[in-house]
């Protein structure tokens, strides 16, 4: 930790407590442009961002923030090199197994979203071992989209009701906003309240269709692996500038 960073081991004093978000998610982007500039593999790009997304966990338990959602690997990055792609899930499998222990000391509460049966048997054993170690912790909700697609959730969601329907277990006229909810893999979860998007790009790549219908966006140029307390203070700083409406009026026009 730097000096600057030190200072701000708890809530820095411009952030109002009770406006932060509820639930932060996080487009992690910039990994493998960090590492180029730097003369070295992706593969350092992505362990960097491990520490990032680490370090981000912990500042959001330190803020009182509580839940934290993760864009780890989506369900277009199996285009990526095969070696890339093996890599990744091989650091996923490692860190997860290395952290479990700290994680479940500090209340952590892990969960996985996506496709996971499509992964490698290794890893989800391990993502379901960290889901069930975690599962009665009461601490900061931690969300990694794994094989995840926005698109393909929806998709997923329509298929089990229409199957509902279709054995008689549920009606047409009972599928409302709440119903669907309940069927997508973020069933239970908060939405996001901000969406921060590192390294400059301007949109969700698939992230969370439906849940971020309202976040608040916050895209910075730093790239992942250089995310740090000082940038999240000035995402946050933002977000407390904004005013939410939810399609409704200012709230000084009523
Ligand atoms: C984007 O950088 C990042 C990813 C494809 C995901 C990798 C995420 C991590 C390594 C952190 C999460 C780790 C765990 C264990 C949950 P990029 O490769 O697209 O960068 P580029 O756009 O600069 O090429």
């Amino acid at each position: 930790m730097t000096a600057n960073q030190t200072t701000l081991k708890t809530l820095p004093a411009d952030l109002h407590p009770d406006y932060l978000p509820n639930h932060v998610a996080v487009i992690m982007d910039g990994n493998g442009r960090w590492a180029k500039q730097k003369g070295l593999p992706r593969r350092a790009g992505h362990k960097q961002g491990v520490d990032t997304l680490k370090s981000l966990l912990r500042c959001c338990k330190d803020w009182g923030i509580g839940a934290l959602t993760a864009y780890a690997f989506s369900t277009e990055n199996w285009s990526r090199p095969l070696e890339e792609v093996e890599f990744l899930m091989t650091l996923f499998e490692r860190v997860l197994r290395q952290e479990l222990n700290e994680l479940i000391q500090e209340q952590v509460q892990i969960r996985f979203v996506g496709n996971l049966t499509a992964l490698p048997q290794s890893l989800q054993n391990e993502i379901h071992h960290s889901m069930e170690a975690t599962r009665r912790n009461d601490g900061i909700k931690f969300t990694i989209a794994k094989n995840y697609g926005g698109r393909q959730e929806i998709v997923h969601a329509c298929h089990q009701i229409a199957e509902q329907v279709k054995n008689g277990l549920l009606g047409l006229d009972e599928i409302d906003v709440q119903l669907f909810e309940q069927y997508l893999y973020t069933a239970g979860n908060c939405d996001p309240d901000l969406l921060i998007r590192t390294s400059g790009e301007m949109r969700l790549s698939n992230f969370l269709l439906w849940q971020t219908a309202y976040a608040e966006l916050y895209v910075t140029d730093t790239l992942w692996p250089d995310f740090d307390r000082a940038e999240f203070h000035q995402a946050l700083q933002t977000y407390q500038q904004r005013d939410r409406r939810f399609g409704g009026l200012k709230s000084d026009t009523v």
